[in-house]
């Protein structure tokens, strides 16, 4: 029985350690569980059998009244920072001077380990003969709080080493950071507002708060991981001394990841500061597809015996330093909320800030989501909030901060009607978005119905913009979409910014919209619910307007992508008569959608019908997706790579290795004004 439990422990000890550290699992969680309920069966009916670093002991000790003080064994360090280029350059010439002066470095450049920059809380761990004796945070830096009670619930720090017992060291502090992934993080907060309790402003907080619970039981219920990426004391037993390779930062790292801790994989050996600044746009570029947060990247030179030479200024090492990315959240003034009206009519609630830098950009707008959100949040004007702008997200009030709510500040209150049509605004019971119910009565939802329907995935007209329809609806000059194709160049001439050029433009872009395929066409049309995917899978099964138009409820439920809500939604849309009269009066006008046999026929009348064109280079006006999609329009298709098959390549600027293949293979090779003038043949 007691062998039988040593394996089963031994059995779930790997398993951690392929799970958290290698990420390679080798059972199904339910195995998992399989294994850890035998566990505790074999623990219940052998109490005395049970010991501090069994896998069941991750639940949660009794709550205490007040967390003691430690003194860590050596201090736990800050770093230096550095905001750009040239702050990264001057590190790097420090190191390298320093290096040089005191004889180790000659002409080559200084060797880094880079890592991620985790954005959590540090935690020290301390290992006695291989057992997890005591978790600290950092505290000061020279004494912490002993969370250990804490710590022990984390499922991705080991209770126990890995590895052979005679390799252990006999005393090891891991240094490093717990965090949380930011999906534990948003269905953390979700089960908090269920239960009414205090959301976390993100995923830091969220670990912060987790780590310091005086309950470690409730602990043991958040989501919490641990990477380490440095240690403090650290006291080998004879025989490692020997074989364990103690002389680079990459090689610690390796080290104890062996010893069955999770270390960052992203880590990387750099020589040189520019290799360390590619290294930052890198991570830059990839950070939001990460599940965790970080803040930024560290460089820490390598050579641990360089680190010793380099040494320490006030709190933090010379050797090393952290290189941060824009701040993703900053606080600032709530000056006022508006609401905005969306195509449909979904009002969104904006805040309106006082400019802040974050992100990257200056802020001055930012989403409050819906009315459930600002209630949720409390948000009111005239708090100071937290605002958060993550890589190419639309910036949002993440919350206020209580403390600093100034005196007499009232809770929002939603309008009950349209600011800009005064329609009223209803909200269906079971939604979270309120809605203006004026339809195309109201100007905002016209303006953008009239902004989807010429853009590019639907009609496709250049050079109408956001500012032009909206002067175009303000004057009253059009209210739908067929008025759009009535406008003459005199008369666009006559609005604010057009030049006769642009106004030509305008009609031209106009007439070449004209005959759209009968999918964009429906795409165009903005009915709620019905997307690119539908609109193509409407056009494919009816092939017409007209039986489009007649269609009922049934024949649409035949339609794979279209459900009961969305069928409705049609047939809604086409009994309204108002929205009859503008595809007669489009019909007047001569926008006439081909329907799909047709377009085919179209498509194969052009020279690039059924042909293969590879895209190369950068072109003077054409983005590689507009090129794409003007092929495609003309029936032909873009490709990789250029072969004998290969009937075009276009190349624009800086073109490489596929217009030197091109051409010696033969195949026809055209510039823009080449390639426009093919198109338009
Ligand atoms: S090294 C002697 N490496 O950043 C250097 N710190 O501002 C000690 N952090 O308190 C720190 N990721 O909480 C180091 N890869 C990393 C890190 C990292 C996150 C945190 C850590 C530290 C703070 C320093």
């Amino acid at each position: 029985m007691k062998q039988r439990l040593a394996k089963i422990k031994e059995q779930i000890h790997f398993h951690n350690y392929r799970y958290y550290v290698l990420n390679e699992p080798l059972i199904a969680d339910a195995q998992y569980d399989e294994l850890m309920r035998e566990l505790q069966q074999l623990e219940a009916a052998h109490p005395d059998w049970i010991v501090p670093d069994s896998p069941t002991q991750r639940v949660g000790a009794a709550p205490v009244s007040a967390f003691e003080t430690v003194a860590h064994s050596r201090p736990m360090l800050s770093l230096g920072n550095v905001f750009d280029q040239d702050e990264l350059f001057a590190f790097d010439k420090r190191v390298a001077d320093l290096l040089r002066a005191e004889g180790v470095l000659q002409n080559q450049a200084v060797a880094y380990n880079a890592e991620y920059k985790f954005d959590g809380v540090a935690v020290s761990l301390r290992y006695e003969h291989g057992r997890l004796v005591r978790g600290a945070t950092r505290g000061d830096g020279v004494t912490g709080e002993d969370i250990t009670s804490n710590v022990r619930t984390i499922a991705s720090i080991p209770l126990r080493l890995q590895g052979e017992p005679e390799l252990w060291p006999e005393i090891l502090e891991v240094r490093g950071e717990v965090l949380m992934h930011r999906a534990d993080f948003e269905k953390l907060n979700q089960a908090q507002v269920q239960r009414g309790d205090k959301v976390f402003v993100n995923p830091r907080n969220a670990a912060a708060g987790s780590l310091r619970q005086l309950d470690p039981r409730i602990t043991a219920q958040r989501p919490l991981r641990f990477f380490a990426y440095g240690w403090g004391e650290i006291r080998l037993a004879g025989a490692a001394t020997l074989t364990e390779p103690f002389d680079t930062q990459s090689a610690m790292l390796d080290w104890l990841r062996g010893l069955g801790f999770p270390v960052d994989e992203h880590r990387q050996v750099l020589q040189g500061a520019a290799a360390l600044m590619a290294f930052y746009e890198q991570t830059e570029q990839t950070r939001a597809e990460l599940p965790y947060e970080i803040d930024g990247v560290v460089y820490k030179v390598n050579r641990l015996a360089h680190q010793e030479l380099l040494g320490y200024v006030a709190r933090a090492p010379r050797f090393a330093v952290a290189h941060k990315f824009p701040a993703q959240e900053m606080t600032t003034t709530l000056l006022g909320i508006d609401v905005q009206v969306g195509r449909t009519g979904a009002i969104t609630p904006v805040a309106r800030l006082e400019p802040v830098f974050v992100g990257g950009v200056t802020v001055t707008n930012a989403t409050l989501h819906n009315e459930d959100e600002i209630r949720r949040k409390d948000v009111r004007v005239g708090d100071t909030v937290v605002v958060r702008r993550a890589g190419d997200v639309i910036p949002e009030v993440v919350a206020p901060i209580l403390d600093l709510r100034p005196d007499h500040t009232t809770p929002f209150i939603f309008p009950e009607l349209c600011p800009v049509c005064g329609s009223t605004i209803e909200r269906p019971i079971d939604e979270a978005i309120a809605r203006c119910t004026g339809g195309l009565v109201c100007a905002a939802q016209r303006k953008q119905s009239l902004e989807h329907a010429v853009s590019r995935k639907a009609l496709d007209v250049d050079g109408l913009g956001t500012k032009l329809i909206e002067q175009l609806v303000d004057s009253g000059r059009v209210k739908n979409l067929a008025d759009l194709f009535e406008l003459t160049q005199l008369e666009l001439a006559t609005y604010p910014r057009m030049g006769t050029k642009s106004a030509g433009n305008v009609v031209l872009a106009l007439q070449a919209a004209k005959t759209p395929s009968l999918a964009r066409f429906i795409y165009a049309l903005g009915i709620r619910h019905v997307g690119e995917a539908t609109a193509k899978a409407l056009a494919e099964h009816l092939t017409s307007l007209e039986r489009l138009v007649r269609a009922n409820e049934d024949e649409l439920l035949q339609i794979d992508d279209v459900g009961p809500v969305v069928a409705a939604e049609i047939v809604n849309f086409f009994a309204e008569a108002h929205n009859r009269e503008v595809l007669t009066q489009l019909n007047t006008v001569g926008v006439a959608p081909q329907e799909p046999e047709d377009f085919r026929q179209a498509q194969e009348h052009t020279a690039l019908s059924g042909k293969a064109v590879v895209l190369t280079g950068t072109l003077p006006s054409l983005s590689r997706t507009d090129a794409q999609a003007l092929i495609e329009k003309a029936g032909g298709r873009v490709t990789g790579s250029v072969s004998k098959k290969t009937d075009f390549v276009v190349a624009g600027s800086e073109a490489g290795s596929k217009l030197t293949k091109a051409q010696s293979l033969g195949v026809t090779i055209l510039d823009e004004a080449q390639f426009l003038a093919l198109l338009h043949a």
